[in-house]
């Protein structure tokens, strides 16, 4: 539960949204703002990552989006927004370390593209209750176009390869031939809200860039 304090700085109708490509920054900072506010993050890729996973699993043609909601439909999904981190559960089973290897990477934005799987991550999203803060893609303008806070991340494709080659078993080239690729088939459906606040994340420490978006909710300092 949120405590009564976060709730009186957040004042509104408390969802916050934060999109940008990959490796912009959005789950670190979406975490660190959350928690300051002292309501739960919400990773919305992370559903993505799991039907994605479950496709691969079950062998399915990656393309067919029926074959990839019916892997969907087929089992109990469910994403625990938490203050801490997200969790995902399938059939009860804890599967967030799995969602982040090569293999999704490299199928998750094919997967993405199906307006039936786009349509079931996005209801999921919307029975989660308010408050919270999310990132995506689209969250401050397919999701949650009525949000009163929205962020928009951006840093330079060199920078953010840098940033998830830590992250990955591969090497510079390989991380950034994988990043941009993800970039060019998520150009679609990644767009900046028009009441959006967009940081250049660049040459911004993690710290600086929670202190910048803090500084611009109501009732919120940065330092
Ligand atoms: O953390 P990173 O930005 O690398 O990826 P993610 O947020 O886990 O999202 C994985 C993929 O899911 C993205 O590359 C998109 O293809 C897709 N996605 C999307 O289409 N819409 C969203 N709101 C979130 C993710
Ligand atoms: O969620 P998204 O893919 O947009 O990015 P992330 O997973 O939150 O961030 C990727 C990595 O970049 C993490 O290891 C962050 O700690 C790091 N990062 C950073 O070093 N400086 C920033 N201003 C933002 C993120």
């Amino acid at each position: 539960m949120p405590s009564e304090g976060a709730l009186g700085r957040l004042a509104v109708r408390s969802v916050v949204t934060i999109d940008g490509p990959a490796a912009s920054g959005k789950s670190s900072v979406a975490r660190l703002v959350a928690e300051r506010l002292g309501v739960p993050f919400v990773s919305s890729g992370l559903l993505y990552r799991a039907a994605t996973y479950l496709a691969l699993d079950a062998g399915c043609e990656i393309d067919e989006p029926v074959a990839v909601l019916g892997e969907i439909r087929g089992h109990r999904v469910a994403l625990e927004p938490d203050v801490e981190g997200n969790r995902l559960f399938i059939d009860d089973r804890d599967m967030t370390e799995r969602l982040h290897t090569h293999e999704v990477d490299a199928t998750v934005s094919t997967v993405a593209t199906h307006p039936e799987v786009r349509e079931w991550v996005n209801s999921r999203l919307r029975e989660i209750p308010p408050p919270f803060v999310v990132e995506g893609r689209d969250m401050g303008t397919v999701v949650f176009p009525e949000a009163e806070h929205k962020f928009y991340l951006t840093a330079p494709a060199a920078v953010r390869a840098r940033r998830r080659l830590g992250e990955r078993s591969q090497d510079l080239d390989a991380v950034t031939a994988a990043l941009l690729r993800r970039d060019q088939l998520d150009a679609g459906r990644l767009a900046m809200a028009i009441d959006a606040n967009s940081i250049d994340t660049g040459g911004l420490s993690l710290q600086e860039v929670v202190a910048e978006v803090l500084s611009m909710l109501p009732g919120e300092k940065s330092g």
